[in-house]
């Protein structure tokens, strides 16, 4: 099967499978606070990634790539949501464009929509400095995601079996590559010695995309015979993880994902310790349903919401955000006392 009807496929899979919610972010709850001393006005959702500043912690995570005329489309929408909130969107994986230019259209409408917006580039850890190099130069992107997806790599019948020098493979493009590096997972999660170990190469952001939303165990067994099930239920969820990066030992800075779907559970990725929290399925399911203007207007609405929230809390920045006091209970205090994890 060619890449191109591999990634729709995804996309159709993705609409209807997944997104179980099961994050451990109903773990988290916040401790009220009936002296906010701030107002709704007073409240900033401006924040950083690495060097760069941007004025949404929310983001459109990676999604689609390939080739085709509705790929293209999805991604000039979300270029086009992007846009309208200055907010930062990641494309998908560039590989296939970088084998096929025919399908570089798919990836520069992104930029051509969003001339000034920051765009982050995206590919797997098989990549070389060189496709690195290339992928930015598509797309001017502004970082680059390099996405680990181990499981899902596993379950598809014609995957990756060997995933021996990832880490030396992505140093390289650290060191070779003059913009900042993402590491992210795709719904599996991240554990702090992984967290630990990409920070050491120079790594600046991990996005921890946990466990608990879109699936891609679930959606690549829809396409085999003999199902591996048992990675179905895979993986760390998303406040687990975020946890973990958190513990890491080090400065590097953390982005939430995976199952993210409403304006609490941004706050409280936030909370755990996230600059930055994406969303892809939602949004996904959002833009093919309603359209760009459903898109939006749910987009206004979070902020908003989140807006609320930080009012609530007395939390007038992001960064104050960060440190806002929560209670964890549940399956994800089991994992962070069982983890030794405070
Ligand atoms: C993805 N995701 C993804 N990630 C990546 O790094 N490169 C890619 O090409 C893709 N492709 C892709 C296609 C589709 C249709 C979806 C829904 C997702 C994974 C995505 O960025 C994210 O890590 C996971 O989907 C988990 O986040 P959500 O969907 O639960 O918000």
């Amino acid at each position: 099967m060619s890449r191109s009807k591999r990634k729709w496929e995804h996309i159709q899979y993705a609409l209807t499978t997944g997104q179980d919610r099961v994050t451990g972010l109903d773990d988290i709850v916040f401790i009220h606070q009936s002296l906010p001393d701030t107002g709704v006005n007073h409240i900033s959702l401006d924040t950083t990634i690495g060097e760069l500043s941007v004025s949404s912690p929310i983001f459109i995570n990676a999604m689609t790539g390939g080739g085709g005329e509705r790929t293209m489309r999805i991604n000039r929408d979300l270029a086009a949501a992007a846009k309208e909130f200055g907010m930062v969107m990641a494309v998908g994986s560039q590989m296939s464009a970088l084998k096929n230019t025919d399908e570089e259209k798919t990836y520069k409408i992104v930029r051509r929509v969003n001339p000034n917006g920051i765009i982050i580039g995206n590919l797997g850890s098989e990549a070389t400095v060189e496709h690195a190099k290339r992928a930015v130069d598509m797309i001017e992107a502004n970082m680059l995601q390099i996405h680990l997806n181990v499981i899902q790599e596993l379950t598809m019948p014609e995957g990756e079996r060997d995933f021996t020098n990832a880490l030396k493979r992505i140093e390289a493009i650290v060191n070779g590559l003059d913009r900042p590096v993402i590491v992210k997972e795709v719904g599996f999660g991240m554990n702090q010695a992984v967290v630990n170990k990409l920070a050491s190469i120079g790594v600046k952001a991990v996005d921890v995309g946990g466990y608990g939303g879109t699936n891609f165990a679930k959606i690549e067994n829809e396409r085999r015979q003999r199902l591996l099930s048992f990675f179905n239920e895979w993986g760390i969820p998303t406040a687990a993880a975020l946890a973990e990066a958190k513990n890491s030992g080090t400065s590097i800075d953390i982005i939430s994902s995976g199952g993210i779907q409403t304006s609490l559970d941004i706050a409280k990725s936030i909370a755990l310790g996230a600059n930055l929290v994406g969303i892809a399925g939602y949004f996904l399911k959002i833009l093919v349903k309603d359209g760009l203007g459903g898109l939006i207007e749910e987009i206004k609405l979070l902020h908003e919401e989140l807006s609320l929230i930080m009012t609530a809390l007395g939390a007038g920045t992001i960064l104050d955000l960060q440190s806002a006091p929560i209670v964890i209970s549940g399956r994800t205090h089991h994992w962070l006392q069982e983890r030794g994890i405070d």
